[in-house]
């Protein structure tokens, strides 16, 4: 698949539509997966990770890990780690944080380019970007399965 799915976002309603969708897309099961979610300031991540975190059964507030780096989530269908790599200067600290050990649960990473290298081990990559009407998400494969959640999600 070369050519990825690009999704017109028009308002917050859609990107919270995306992040459900995410959710359903995604195996009963979603430990081991790693969704990276990129864009500027304000483009929408956390929209998006609230509405997946949401929809993978959380009923309460998600507050943005920027502090703390990491926020889990202990749910049915595993556990989540929502992780936002904004303030992390540095690659190695992720070694400090603990990031491989993540993988027992659903790794929802904000800021994944603070961490070179994360593509590598990551299913799928959301980009979200401004467009003259709300935002567009460029979505992107980056394993087999990922590659085939990807095609699901722009169906
Ligand atoms: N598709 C969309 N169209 C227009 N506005 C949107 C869209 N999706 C989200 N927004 C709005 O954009 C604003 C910023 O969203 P959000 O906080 O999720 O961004 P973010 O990428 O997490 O930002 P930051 O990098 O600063 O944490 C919110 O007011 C949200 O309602
Ligand atoms: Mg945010």
């Amino acid at each position: 698949m070369t050519d990825w799915p690009v999704l017109a976002l028009p308002d917050e309603a859609a990107t919270i539509t995306l992040g459900r969708r995410c959710a359903k897309a995604l195996p009963d099961d979603v430990s081991g997966w790693t969704l990276l979610l990129s864009g500027d300031l304000g483009s929408g991540k956390s929209t998006l990770a609230r509405a997946l975190i949401g929809a993978l059964g959380h009923s309460g507030p998600v507050p943005s890990p920027t502090y703390t780096l990491v926020e889990p989530y202990t749910l049915e269908r595993g556990t989540v780690y929502h992780v936002d790599l904004y303030r992390v200067a540095d690659p190695g600290e992720l070694y400090f944080l603990g990031f491989d050990d993540l993988d027992t649960g659903l790794r929802l990473v904000e800021w994944p380019d603070r961490a070179p290298g994360l593509d590598d081990t990551a299913d799928l990559s959301i980009e979200l970007d401004y467009a003259p009407t709300g935002r567009l998400a460029r979505i992107r494969g980056l394993s087999p399965r990922g590659t085939d959640l990807a095609r699901r999600l722009a169906l």
